[in-house]
């Protein structure tokens, strides 16, 4: 844990006097349309995971997630090809499924990405979830209890920070969309059944708990060090 991390853990009051200090990175910005998302490779081994199989994982990825990336290249080349003169529905039609489909590639990196370690919590992230739930049983009661809502179903349970709240949230985003609006995602849990279908049927507590056993925490607490 960095100098700022560790005050932001032990006092409100000191991350507000920090944030101000904060230094800016440059910010570059892409164009919106004409160019091609890629499909990101898997970082790690699908065969390393135990209790969540190559055979899903691989699915998962090469269906699921590069089906996403596809359709949401597919829906923005429509988007840019429209007529200015096209109607407000035509385009509002394709907006809709373009931010389906692109919170669909987002959260399906995040959940690779947070994928592959041991489950291991790491100190700091001990800290931080104590200091959110009052303890880190607290905390994985309430988000193994979340997704285990959303067996049978579909869905994704998100731990989010929410900045102007200074709280962090176990929550689910329905549609691949419903999320905090501007809750940052440091840990992400795939419900839909392509996650665990192949592996427990509809045993979705199964999944749950081997995923618990599958998280890598050094990726989590990266993605908080970036706040
Ligand atoms: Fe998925």
């Amino acid at each position: 844990m960095n100098r700022r991390k560790a005050l932001i853990v032990g006092s409100v009051i000191a991350s507000s006097a920090l944030l101000q200090a904060n230094t800016k990175t440059p910010i570059i910005i892409k164009p919106s349309y004409g160019s091609t998302h890629q499909i990101k490779p898997l970082s790690f081994n699908p065969k390393s995971l135990k209790g969540i199989s190559e055979k899903v994982i691989v699915s998962h990825h090469d269906n699921n997630y590069a089906g996403a990336v596809k359709k949401l290249n597919l829906i923005q080349g429509q988007i840019s090809s429209l007529p200015h003169s096209a109607h407000p529905i035509e385009l509002g039609a394709l907006k809709k499924e373009e931010l389906i489909a692109l919170n669909s590639k987002l959260l399906h990196e995040l959940y690779f990405d947070n994928l592959g370690g041991k489950g291991v919590l790491p100190t700091s992230m001990k800290a931080l979830l104590t200091q959110g739930f009052g303890s880190v049983d607290a905390w994985k009661n309430d988000f193994v209890k979340t997704g285990k809502s959303l067996g049978g179903g579909s869905g994704w349970v998100i731990l989010s920070y929410i900045k102007e709240e200074q709280v962090l949230i176990n929550q689910i985003a329905g549609d691949h969309s419903d999320s905090v609006a501007t809750g940052i995602p440091l840990l992400v849990m795939d419900m839909y059944e392509h996650s665990y279908h192949m592996d427990y049927g509809v045993k979705a507590g199964k999944y749950i708990d081997a995923f618990m056993g599958n998280i890598n925490w050094k990726e989590v607490s990266s993605r908080w060090e970036a706040i």
